[in-house]
């Protein structure tokens, strides 16, 4: 076999491949970000971090825990930006760069709008895509939206699908991919909780006080387009009349970044002296907060996820997850967004434990993975591509 110095540009004098990585968002960030650190660690191909900038600084300060800086950052967000603009932007933005700078794959993650344009843009090219965190299926157009469309269009042009877990695995046979383009691989938010769990990074400030007494808190946090106006107001009345019910517990609740549902919380749960309204919490805060509360309370993809390998309680706002797994472990909790019924279920949870140990507890075996899933795809791409 050729003998090749991995290092440098290869043998003959032929550049490295180049791997383009792009994201918009914060959970992109989190969870490409022990993807980046393995490319770049084997040091065989060229990767640069193409931002789309759908996050402004909720995706800088997620890449920033990880000592990363976008190579390139396309800034497309504003204010209130609409399905249609980013969508547009993304795609015109990744597309161009790729016409002044080709790479050889695009590797893109779950099921954002930056997900799909950025796929769209390297498919009108001819250009592979891999899709990590490939085969999410909620069987419902409507939700979450537009995720469920995102993720089932980026998994029909995907050239590499890294499914999570076997139930994504067999969604993605079911549709009909071709058996050798999957991949399982666990999914890499547990990498990134691995990379991440052994600092004790609790969140500063005077702010933080009323959960630094070791007062039992709830963890809370809701951003689906889905959810906002209505549904995110009953969950914060719920929020309310759990409080009201257990005077011991506090209320943790670290706010998206969007208006639309800040609006909606300030003014449920704003000037509560039990409640820490606050900003965006970095991600080793996050993770701290998820580790120290006594249940957590969201709509989010990622914090159930991250809740199942921590073996604690999570209540989804949602009708439906893509993420069977999490139930199935029994520590996620469907819910929905009716008031009454999140309120008694968080009621219930508090106050009984012989219901609460049968959930909590460190999870023994991670449906989720085992925190090496970069390394398994990288060993993938390296296979197909560094050839
Ligand atoms: C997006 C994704 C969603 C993902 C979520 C992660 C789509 C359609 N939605 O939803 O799948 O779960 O990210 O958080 O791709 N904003 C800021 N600063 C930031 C980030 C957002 O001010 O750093 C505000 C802006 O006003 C922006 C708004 O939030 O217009 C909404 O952002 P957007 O990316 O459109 O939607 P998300 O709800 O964040
Ligand atoms: N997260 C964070 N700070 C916060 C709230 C969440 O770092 O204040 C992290 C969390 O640990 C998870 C990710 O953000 O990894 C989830 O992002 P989000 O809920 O915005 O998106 P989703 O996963 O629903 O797409």
């Amino acid at each position: 076999m050729e003998s090749v110095n991995l290092n440098s540009p290869r043998a003959g004098g032929a550049e490295k491949k180049k791997i383009d990585v792009v994201i918009g968002t914060r959970p992109e960030a989190i969870k490409m970000a022990p993807l980046i650190l393995e490319l770049r660690r084997r040091a065989r191909a060229s990767v640069r971090v193409v931002a789309t900038g759908q996050h402004s600084d909720m995706l800088n300060r997620a890449l920033e825990y990880f000592s990363l800086v976008p190579d390139v950052n396309l800034s497309v967000m504003k204010d209130r930006q609409s399905l249609d603009y980013i969508t547009a932007s993304v795609l015109r933005g990744v597309g161009e760069l790729l016409d002044s700078n080709p790479a050889d794959v695009v590797l893109v993650h779950g099921d954002t709008t930056t997900t799909l344009s950025a796929s769209l843009a390297a498919f009108y090219r001819g250009i592979p895509v891999g899709h990590v965190e490939a085969g999410l299926r909620s069987f419902d157009m409507g939700l979450p939206f537009p995720e469920e469309m995102n993720r089932v269009v980026v998994d029909r042009i995907a050239r590499w699908l890294f499914a999570p877990t076997d139930a994504a695995m067999k969604n993605l046979r079911n549709e009909g991919a071709p058996p050798e383009r999957i991949f399982v691989t666990g999914n890499t938010v547990v990498d990134a909780l691995r990379m991440t769990l052994d600092g004790d990074s609790a969140p500063v400030g005077q702010d933080m006080a009323p959960i630094m007494d070791g007062a039992p808190f709830i963890l809370m946090t809701a951003h689906r387009r889905e959810s906002w106006g209505a549904p995110i107001e009953r969950i914060c009345r719920a929020l309310l009349r759990v409080l009201e019910r257990r005077g011991e517990c506090r209320a943790l609740v670290p706010m998206h970044r969007n208006p639309v549902v800040r609006d909606s919380m300030r003014g449920i749960l704003g000037g509560d002296e039990r409640i820490i309204l606050c900003d965006p919490l970095d991600y080793p805060s996050f993770v701290w907060a998820l580790a120290n509360c006594r249940i957590i309370i969201s709509d989010s993809g990622g914090v159930q996820e991250e809740a199942t390998a921590l073996g604690k309680p999570v209540l989804v706002t949602r009708d439906v997850t893509e993420r069977p797994e999490a139930l199935e472990r029994g520590s996620a909790i469907l819910v929905g967004t009716d008031a009454d019924l999140i309120a008694s279920r968080a009621d219930r949870l508090l106050s009984d434990p012989s219901e609460y140990d049968a959930i909590a507890g460190r999870c023994r075996l991670n449906p989720f993975g085992d925190g090496y899933a970069s390394a398994r795809i990288a060993d993938v791409i390296e296979r197909d591509l560094l050839v």
